[in-house]
């Protein structure tokens, strides 16, 4: 970069700090001003009181006065509060990235764990689902067998497995199968999904490709069961997941934060 530019620049940061500067003296000023109307006006209407007939009419003209004056401070305040914030990003301070307004802050269920006696019936049954369905997994090259169950919004489950492929990448995940399988006859959104597998080490929660997957598919954040499933050589003709099992709980949201979803 030139020297000349390197300087215009410089002098350009230091005109944008003097704006805002200037900014901020001109809205401390407004505020002060405010406040000292806002206290004649208190001071006046306590004296006129309910004295004369007109007395009414004064004090509800006040009382719009000082319901619009508290929104402008309230405006002026949170101009104070981002010219702050401006300053302390420019002296290098970091920033909360739950305070950035550049940030989607969706609304987002909580995570948690409980044994699988206690979920919900939603829950269990979707975890069942899964189970059932990892039963059919088609996988001889990793020998890692995983179930799958959405609910659709109708209230239908659909459940899947992963499908292995000999030259790999045409492979597909247990959860994308399950969520293909309802798509592909009309239901396009889910309210809940769990995952199984058997990993010696503990839960498997969805690959990344699926996280995205998923959030193409729901509404607002929806829970997501994962259970540590039995392994699957030791799977009887009936599979189930023990009533003291680890259930994770966790949602759409929590496994893939701040998503791409939007190129608009
Ligand atoms: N797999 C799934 O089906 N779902 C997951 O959440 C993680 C991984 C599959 C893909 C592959 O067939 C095998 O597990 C090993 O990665």
């Amino acid at each position: 970069m030139s020297e000349k530019r390197k300087l215009l620049q410089r002098y350009m940061r230091n005109l944008s700090d003097l704006q805002d500067e200037l900014k901020r003296k001109e809205l401390e000023k407004k505020m002060k001003e405010l406040e000292m109307l806002q206290a004649k006006l208190a001071r006046r209407q306590e004296q006129s009181g309910t004295k004369c007939a007109g007395g009414k009419i004064k004090n509800l003209r006040q009382k719009n006065l000082r319901k619009v004056l508290g929104k402008y401070m309230m405006t002026l305040e949170g101009f104070l509060c981002e010219l702050a914030r401006r300053e302390a990003r420019l002296n290098g301070d970091r920033g909360r990235a739950s305070e950035s307004e550049n940030l989607p802050h969706p609304q987002m269920l909580e995570e948690y764990t409980v044994a699988f006696c206690a979920v919900g019936e939603d829950g269990r049954e979707l975890l069942e689902a899964a189970l059932s369905a990892r039963r059919c997994a088609y996988a001889p090259y990793s020998k890692f067998k995983v179930g799958a169950a959405f609910r659709a919004k109708c209230g239908r489950i659909y459940a899947g497995c992963n499908i292995e492929n000999v030259a790999f990448t045409p492979g597909n995940c247990a959860e994308r199968c399950a969520l293909a399988k309802g798509i592909s006859e009309g239901e396009k959104k889910y309210t809940a999904g769990a995952v199984v597998a058997y990993h010696p080490d503990g839960f498997t929660t969805p690959c990344g490709v699926c996280r995205q997957f998923i959030l193409e598919f729901i509404q607002n954040d929806i829970p997501i069961y994962i259970a540590k499933a039995p392994p699957p050589e030791q799977e009887n003709c009936i599979p189930s997941i023990p009533d003291e099992a680890e259930v994770l709980v966790t949602s759409a949201y929590h496994l893939l934060p701040h998503s791409f979803n939007s190129f608009e």
